[in-house]
């Protein structure tokens, strides 16, 4: 093995073990920016050598072009459900009805496990690889959604992550949940609301709709992630006999298992456990809707059946539901970096599983309409875990007549200019570039962990800087001096030195994190790297017209159009131009892949039908190894429709389009190489 490919193996197995860190033990040991430096380096690599990509490289988990439909998978053994119990009578009843089948469950031990309120998906390893996920189905056949899963970056690509010391068997096959976090999920809405886009409803139904996209470079933006708790099938290999064992040899193996399980010795110290969760269940960082209570002797469990599609074994214990009523006593509005206008319930203080809420969200002013939501009124709220409660609507029964409609405001809240309606857009927007909150929001954004990772800069620090009139836009940034910041509260010397170090260390991040913070409108990570690709700098970028920004591949219309009015504003351009003096103007080098002598290069293509020799993935690999793109539906955009039989509605929309139609023959001499 030469010096470069055994640099690309310790580069994967490096990346391999901080994705582990990250995603599963939820504790990096490096910072975003030296993972994406490791990254780029092993990306750098397998560009020269394509022949090396392995299917657990770290390096393949940006999802794959899209699919037209998931294939059916066969369960190795079924996927049941849970039989429900509400409280410790129910819980204590189950117990009972079991103990009468089998004695040994009196003298039986317990593994209590948080019932996430997400989706099940099936994995499948063999000989350690994962090859294959499926979605639950009906239980005896799911659908293959292998694609999706690869880009979750919690489910390992090869067990055991860490060591040989586990014998794995040579067909291993797990079950878990895929859910998005409260935090992450938040965060989600945020940018959604910031794109001036539609926020999303709840956690559970926005992890469904990624889990079952039939493009996985979509699913890859989303923040899903999973725990593992039950082992569906084992061939070649032992497995342990019960099911607390079970989760700490899942966990050695390097899945993510839960750490709020537990084992007891009899039932009522079990049931002591679950209904203490009740209160303490918002402390959980994703939704759960009660705690599963199984026999942890899976030998006995085997032996006590199924009833329908639940074991016998265990229950759902389910928490109550957490809906409470309160009054809405005004509407606020926050403005966002972007100058989104996001309305906030204030409400009367209320408890909600053990948590005081005062504040809940409207999502937006489309929703307050749609709902008839008004000042007065009282209003049901829900509230999960640390996401910021929500208005699920109004008790317009208890109205006593003088509630008050509400009316969007007309000017900003924060500097008193115009608000203005985008068509075809739910957000309401400030559009005075100067508008203080949005100044401070946009810092926030530049700085943040994504963008310019400038550490040491909080929103309090930030907020102090333009009340002071320190900075302006976030070119101010770079002029700041010491003695400015030892001018402000709570600053000494240390502190000063500190984030002016960190500031200066900033002008050096590659060019896609720098357009990440410039808070263009839909302009987020993926984008933003995209574009990185096919422009060398910001002056490349600001010379394109919008024609062209919409050529490229996940650009639409409307994120062309907010690249070209955001280089259009002059306080951009001067704010640029402050950048670029200060030395914060990076390059970046225009992506090789595409630039590489292929046949195909820039052209689009789309596959369908059967072809004769090479099957539906062989062909894209040709085309991507030619330099071509391959995509899932024909537009205006699609140079060539390669099909074989039974072409389906592709062909009708190629031919109505104009496409060009060719069959396998055609593409190969197209790209000069003789079919065999
Ligand atoms: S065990 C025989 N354990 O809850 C195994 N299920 O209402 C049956 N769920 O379909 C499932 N967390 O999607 C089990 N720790 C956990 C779970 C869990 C969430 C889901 C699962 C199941 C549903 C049953």
């Amino acid at each position: 093995m030469n010096d470069l490919h055994q640099r690309l193996d310790t580069l994967c197995e490096e990346l391999r073990q901080h994705n582990y860190h990250y995603h599963v033990l939820d504790a990096p040991i490096i910072s975003d920016g030296e993972y994406d430096r490791l990254l780029h380096e092993l990306k750098a690599i397998e560009a020269e050598h394509p022949e090396w990509i392995t299917a657990d490289s770290p390096s393949q988990r940006a999802g794959a072009p899209p699919s037209d439909k998931f294939e059916k998978v066969r369960h190795p053994a079924p996927i049941l459900s849970l039989a429900n119990a509400f409280g410790a009578e129910d819980t204590r009843a189950w117990v009972e009805r079991i103990r009468k089948l089998d004695e040994r469950v009196s003298e039986a031990q317990f593994t209590v496990e948080p019932k996430i309120d997400g989706l099940t998906v099936v994995l499948h390893y063999r000989d350690g690889l994962f090859v294959q996920g499926a979605t639950r189905g009906d239980g005896e056949i799911g659908e293959d959604i292998t694609a999706n899963l690869r880009t979750i970056k919690a489910i390992p690509l090869r067990i055991p992550v860490n060591s040989t010391q586990y014998s794995i068997p040579e067909y291993f096959v797990v079950r878990g949940e895929v859910f998005i976090t409260h935090a992450d999920f938040e965060i989600l809405n945020q940018r959604q609301a910031e794109a001036g886009e539609k926020t999303y409803q709840n956690p559970r139904n926005t992890a469904a709709g990624a889990l079952r996209q039939l493009d996985s470079r979509i699913t890859a933006t989303r923040p899903l992630t999973l725990l593992i708790y039950q082992i569906v099938h084992a061939e070649g290999g032992e497995v342990p006999a019960s099911q607390w064992e079970r989760l700490e040899y899942l966990r050695e193996l390097g899945f993510p298992v839960s750490s709020d399980s537990r084992r007891f010795d009899e039932i009522e110290e079990t049931i002591s456990f679950v209904s203490g969760w009740e209160e303490t269940k918002d402390k959980l960082p994703y939704e759960a809707d009660g705690m599963v209570i199984k026999i942890d002797d899976l030998t006995l469990s085997d032996s006590l059946g199924i009833v329908g599609k639940d074991p016998r074994s265990a229950v759902a214990y389910k928490f109550p539901s957490q809906v409470v009523t309160t009054q809405l006593l005004d509407i606020n509005v926050e403005v966002g970096r972007t100058g989104v206008l996001t309305p906030k319930a204030v409400l009367e203080a209320v408890e909600i599983n053990g948590v005081i809420v005062r504040n809940a969200t409207l999502h937006n002013f489309d929703f307050i309409a749609e709902k008839d939501i008004r000042i007065g009124d009282s209003v049901l709220v829900k509230r999960a875990g640390e996401v910021i409660p929500y208005i699920i609507a109004p008790v317009t029964e208890a109205r006593s007549g003088g509630e008050r409609p509400y009316i969007p405001p007309s000017l900003c809240p924060a500097c008193e200019q115009p608000v203005e309606h985008l068509e075809g857009e739910v957000a309401w927007y400030c559009v005075n570039a100067a508008c203080p909150a949005q100044l401070i929001r946009n810092i926030e954004h530049y700085v943040s962990r994504g963008a310019m990772d400038i550490a040491g800069l909080g929103i309090k620090i930030v907020e102090q800087l333009v009340e002071e009139g320190l900075v302006g836009d976030v070119a101010d940034l770079y002029t700041l001096r010491k003695e400015d910041l030892l001018a402000l509260e709570g600053f000494k010397e240390k502190k000063a030195d500190n984030l002016l170090a960190g500031i200066s260390i900033s002008a050096n991040q590659p060019l896609n994190r720098l357009i990440i913070g410039l808070g263009i409108r839909g302009v987020g990570e993926s984008v933003a790297a995209d574009l990185a690709q096919h422009y060398v700098d910001l002056d490349a970028l600001r010379a394109t017209p919008q024609t062209d920004l919409e050529a490229i591949e996940g650009i639409g219309p409307n994120i062309a159009a907010a690249i070209v009015d955001w280089f259009l504003l002059p306080f951009n351009q001067q704010m640029l131009g402050k950048l670029h003096d200060a030395g914060v103007w990076p390059t970046s080098t225009v992506n090789t892949t595409q630039a590489s002598p292929g046949k195909f290069n820039g052209l689009s293509f789309v596959v369908t039908g059967t072809l004769p020799k090479m099957t539906r993935s062989e062909v894209k690999e040709f085309i991507q190894s030619q330099g071509g793109k391959v995509t899932g539906s024909v537009s205006k955009k699609t140079d060539y429709l390669v099909a074989g039989e039974n072409p389906g509605s592709k062909l009708v929309k190629a031919e109505a389009l104009g496409v060009k139609v060719i069959g396998e023959e055609e593409l190969l001499s197209l790209s000069d190489i003789p079919s065999s």
